[in-house]
């Protein structure tokens, strides 16, 4: 255990709160004034001081209530300052200076590109000025920003414009924010910028300006996060009744960002990759990132913002509440089955990965170091699929009226992920006192079952059984409450209907809340097919011994698309599994012509077909696996998809033409065939490189968008065409000077499989384009490596490794966030045998002995080395 590590039963209500806070901001590159004048009032009567975090400030000045404090009054540190104080309200000014251009963590004030840009979350407005630094200090703010106006014409933060002045080429504005908040939610952005504007009418009528602020010249890449936002606004209102509460809403996008998105008050900053878009530069998947990451951050206003955290420790509190709404809003917007799918590989590979890894965490984590290491995806998509299953507890109405209540009690408040469910509870008189578990304890659980058809009796027995693994921070687990969506099934896939004595609510889920559980079926004609866990109704793994017969019947006609996707990654993942013990492993006929018919099949659309054509994830494999031999993996799988494409091959030509569309459109039908078509191309390389080198150049060639652009050039890459060279070179050359092109050219090279990978990569790292300061560029290459090119980042003699440490090493230095995030694949070495293993760790080392290791990169590694 680290040794500095907060823990979440150590939470202390704070001696002192802040009521309200004006802050000036004299702006400039090097050198900038932040004043702040806060009116502080005494909680606890036996504190004595006033503790205000702050690191990295230079302090001018301090009074209270007008009276200078001297400097051997109060004492600094390297991240705090300590105010002797007994009044129980005072006025305290600070002034501090900072210098934002050498700030090249991006979080705090910082320069993105000659503007002025803001990070606060999660403990980044101590790198401003001296403020009780947490989430359960709500104060209202106004903030004056001063700058230079023809460097700086836009001075923007929270809240409402309430004045403006000039003084030469001095510009002042002043905002105000009346809705009080915690200081993460705090942003300031001064820049020149082209200028969106637009309008939405709420429910209640009101009128509220709409401003989206992007680099000069990309005014024609705006459009379609301006429509996501407006269909979030509008979506909030249907689907939850809720209004937005400030008369504009601002969105600037921004080049050096360490995430997706921040949903600051009134004022969203976003990494330009999820608001940039158009039909030459984005892929579907971008706009879909898009329309997500605009509805996540609007979401937050209610999810977030109106109600917030009382600590970090309940930050799925909010992350995970509003991954579940963001996720219901791009359901309904595309109305796709293979939206959940693609949730749930997230989970699959990243999520269940990290919860059997080092830093297996609960939702609700027990203890941290650097908070920025647990924006994690247990916190966010697991936290999101614990709020789904509530959500398929209670049903819709009851969940809306859960959140009703919830909005009801806590709104203005900072609360706990406990008030969360006790809502739910309360709306609903439903326990969910077992539920909690999920909240209190990491580990995918599994769930073991067994069925047994009694013909005599035509009746139909499950055997049910679940636990919970140990996990790298806690031994002992207990029990959890389970909502297993059930189904059966009859040798067509034609549903049976369910006549049991087991309770069982809407949409047939039956709530394992016991151990072990019986449920007994009756009147089943024959042996049915079972699906226990549709439309993934819970984050476990299913054990159940299906028959090849069984997983063909789901995977060619189950109603849930879910389903029908798992049963066939479960028929290849059994292959796979065989040809590594045996490599001359055959598939046979029926699974073959399974794979056939459903690619023949014209009643399944285009998106979910895709989905169903393709291969398991190397991810996901391994976490399924022990002591990984990761070579004899990929090899395995190379036998299998070299089966699989043989047998598919006159299907996937034809669902290759057939896809072909004659015209652009941006809609989900249409994206659901350019996804299908670019599977298919795929395959069809895999059987036969040299049909796809025609196919594929005239593809790159005469692709009228990015999406079938990046598909063709793709496959190249993977399938390492002759063309490829060629095709990279042009595309190069086209985008250069396109920074969110780049990245996928980066992404691409990263993950070339070639002899030659290492030198390739020495010479992407000296173009002009990669730049570990920027940190699309720097993840785009460095994960397009470790987490995509399998066989070089494993490479036997363990270069792969060493390549990764090495831009780790570097990155400690520029933006600890971003290296504690991408050593990632390196900290999961005890999932691989030895050879590998002791590879990675030595890598690991390597960068563990550096001097001044952030802490950020200390704990991960850390729990890694020593956990
Ligand atoms: N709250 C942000 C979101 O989920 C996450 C975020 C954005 C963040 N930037 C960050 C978290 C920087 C930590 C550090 O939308
Ligand atoms: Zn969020």
């Amino acid at each position: 255990m680290t040794t500095n590590a907060k823990l979440l039963s150590d939470y202390r209500s704070p001696d002192f709160t802040i009521r309200s806070v004006e802050l000036t901001v004299e702006l400039d590159p090097t050198d900038t004034r932040i004043t702040s004048v806060m009116k502080v009032q005494r909680l606890n009567q036996a504190a004595q001081a006033l503790v205000l975090d702050g690191e990295a400030l230079r302090l001018e000045h301090v009074d209270i209530d007008g009276v200078v404090v001297a400097d051997d009054e109060y004492s600094v540190d390297d991240v705090s300052l300590t105010l002797p104080l007994d009044q129980s309200e005072a006025m305290i000014t600070i002034v501090t200076r900072i210098n934002p251009t050498e700030n090249t963590s991006l979080e705090g004030l910082y320069m993105s590109d000659g503007a002025f840009c803001t990070q606060c979350e999660a403990e980044g407005f101590r790198k401003i000025t001296f403020y009780l630094d947490r989430p359960d200090v709500l104060a209202t703010f106004q903030t004056t920003v001063i700058g230079d106006e023809t460097k700086y014409p836009y001075l923007l933060s929270n809240g409402n414009e309430v004045s403006r002045s000039k003084d030469g080429q001095k510009l002042s504005v002043t905002w105000q924010d009346p809705h009080p908040k915690p200081c993460y939610l705090f942003a300031l952005v001064a820049g020149d910028f082209d200028v969106l504007d637009d309008s939405f009418t709420t429910m209640s009528g009101r009128e509220v300006a709409l401003r989206l602020f992007v680099d000069k010249g990309n005014l024609n890449r705006a459009d379609y996060a301006m429509a996501s936002l407006k269909h979030s606004m509008k979506w909030d209102e249907d689907v939850y009744g809720l209004e937005y509460d400030l008369d504009i809403y601002m969105i600037v996008a921004v080049d050096f960002f360490n995430m997706g998105a921040m949903e600051n008050k009134g004022l969203n900053v976003f990494n330009s990759k999820y608001v940039l878009a158009n039909v030459e530069t984005a892929t579907d998947h971008d706009f879909n990132g898009i329309e997500a990451v605009i509805g996540h951050e609007y979401f937050h206003n209610w999810t977030g913002n109106r109600v917030t955290c009382r600590d970090w420790f309940q930050l799925s509190l909010k992350e995970g509440l509003t991954v579940f709404r963001d996720q219901s809003f791009s359901q309904d917007m595309t109305q796709s089955s293979v939206n959940r799918i693609d949730d749930v590989a997230i989970m699959r590979s990243h999520q269940f990965a990290e919860d059997s890894g080092p830093m297996a965490h609960p939702i609700r984590p027990k203890s941290v170091v650097e908070m920025n290491n647990f924006y994690t995806v247990t916190v966010y998509n697991k936290g999101a699929e614990v709020i789904r299953m509530m959500h398929t507890l209670l049903g819709k109405e009851g969940f809306r009226k859960g959140m009703d209540l919830y909005f009801a009690r806590h709104d203005g408040k900072a609360v706990t992920c406990d008030d969360f469910v006790e809502a739910m509870e309360d709306a609903n008189s439903f326990d969910l006192g077992r539920f909690r578990q999920w909240y209190e304890q990491a580990g995918t659980p599994t769930v073991t079952a067994t069925g047994e058809y009694d013909a005599a009796n035509r009746s139909y027995r499950l055997e049910l059984a679940q636990s919970v693994p140990p996990t790298a921070d806690e031994e002992s687990k207990q029990h959890t409450h389970i909502p297993l969506r059930i189904g059966l099934y009859g040798a067509n896939g034609e549903v049976i209907d369910l006549n049991t004595e087991a309770p069982l609510t809407d949409g047939n889920v039956y709530s394992l809340v016991e151990p072990t559980a019986e449920l007994i079926f009756t009147d089943v004609d024959a042996a049915p097919t079972p699906a226990l866990l549709l439309d993934f109704s819970a984050p476990v793994k299913l054990e159940f011994d299906y028959s090849d017969t069984q997983l063909l019947t789901l995977f060619k006609s189950c109603d849930d698309g879910f389903t029908r996707w798992d049963a066939g990654q479960q028929l290849l993942t059994r292959y796979v599994f065989s040809a590594m013990k045996n490599s001359a492993v055959l598939l046979p006929a029926d699974v073959l012509q399974g794979f056939v018919s459903v690619a023949n099949d014209s009643a399944i659309d285009a998106a979910l077909k895709s989905k169903l054509l393709s291969m398991p994830a190397v991810s996901g494999l391994v976490n399924q696996m022990k002591d990984v031999n990761i070579h004899s993996l990929l090899d395995a799988l190379d036998v299998v998809r070299k089966q699989l494409a043989e047998s598919l091959f006159e299907s996937v030509q034809q669902l290759f033409n057939s896809s072909a569309q004659p015209n652009f459109e941006l809609t989900s039908k249409a994206m659901g065939l350019r996804m299908l078509k670019s599977v298919a191309l795929d395959w069809i390389a895999n059987h036969s490189p040299s049909i796809a080198e025609s196919l594929v150049t005239t593809e790159f060639e005469n692709a009228n968008n990015m999406t079938d652009t990046l598909a063709a050039l793709k496959v190249a890459n993977t399938n390492s065409l002759h063309c490829r060279s060629e095709l990279m070179t042009s595309f190069f050359n086209k985008w250069k000077d396109d920074g969110l092109v780049m990245d996928k050219w980066l992404a691409l090279q990263g993950g070339w499989d070639n002899d030659a990978c290492q030198t390739n990569l020495a010479e992407v790292e000296a173009t002009d384009v990669f730049t570990l300061h920027n940190p699309n560029r720097a993840r785009s290459l460095i994960s397009g490596f470790s987490n995509m090119n399998y066989r070089r980042f494993h490479a036997k003699d363990g270069s792969g490794y060493q390549w990764l440490a090495d831009k780790i090493i570097a990155l400690n230095a520029i933006n600890p966030q971003i290296a504690a995030r991408l050593v990632n694949p390196l900290t999961h070495w005890k999932k691989f045998n030895t050879d590998q293993g002791e590879l990675m760790k030595q890598s690991l080392t390597s960068i563990w002995t550096i001097d001044a290791l952030s802490k950020d990169l200390k704990e991960v590694i850390g729990k890694s080395l020593n956990g």
